[in-house]
């Protein structure tokens, strides 16, 4: 990464957040913010954002699906998993969260995101913005998130083929005042939406 641009200043639109939400939604009002799904790999943060969006989208609420496999293999695949690398990958979905969510998205964006002062960041990105940011714990045990092993990677990650995996031989560090806990064990995922749909009402983004 460069050393940064100097002589830049910052450009206001022309366009207000009331306009925005005005166009975007049939119901009115404007609805941007970013739901922030933080938890260990095969946790669900995926499933769960992916059937939120469809939620929200399928009752005329604009939203989109930021994820961490889709963005490591376009933005940021010049990004790995140390924790320089993570901080940047987490920093860069957080500007990038923060322009969805002012265009007047739900923006869902779902990283593991294991380190507290990376969340940290990515809620001070949006509150400087003036934008809600809601940080979900996606909290399923890793012992739960390791049988599962969806993609195979705990297995690779025990065998030493994968090094600086979360929960393995790198850390997770747990959110301690997150919006919502979402516990996924004995839970379907209808369920598991449901809840992250009940912060949006109890926080006015529904109604
Ligand atoms: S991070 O920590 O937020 O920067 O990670 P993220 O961008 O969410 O990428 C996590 C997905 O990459 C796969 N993967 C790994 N995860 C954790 N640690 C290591 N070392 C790793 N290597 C590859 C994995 O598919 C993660 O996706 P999810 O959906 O969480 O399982
Ligand atoms: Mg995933």
């Amino acid at each position: 990464v460069g050393s940064g641009a100097t002589n830049v200043t910052q450009q206001n639109n022309y366009v207000s957040r009331t306009k925005r939400g005005e166009i975007l939604c049939s119901k009115g009002n404007f609805r941007g913010c970013t739901v922030w799904f933080t938890g260990f790999s095969g946790t669900g943060k995926t499933t769960i954002s992916f059937e939120l969006e469809r939620y929200l989208v399928s009752h005329g609420y604009p939203a989109y699906c930021l994820d961490g496999d889709n963005i490591r293999t376009g933005l940021n695949k010049d990004l790995g998993f140390s924790e320089q690398e993570r901080e940047e990958n987490i920093r860069r979905v957080a500007e990038v969260a923060k322009m969805f969510a002012d265009a007047g998205q739900v923006c869902l964006c779902s990283f593991v995101s294991p380190f507290r002062k990376d969340r940290d960041v990515a809620r001070r990105i949006h509150k400087q913005s003036d934008l809600p940011f809601f940080e979900v714990f996606v909290d399923t045990p890793l012992e739960v998130c390791e049988t599962r092993d969806i993609k195979g990677l705990y297995k690779k990650a025990r065998q030493g083929m994968i090094k600086g995996f979360t929960g393995i031989d790198q850390p997770y560090e747990e959110p301690d005042t997150p919006e919502l806990v979402v516990k996924t064990v004995d839970k379907s995922v209808e369920e598991s939406t449901m809840e992250v749909i009940g912060l949006l009402r109890d926080n006015a983004i529904l109604p």
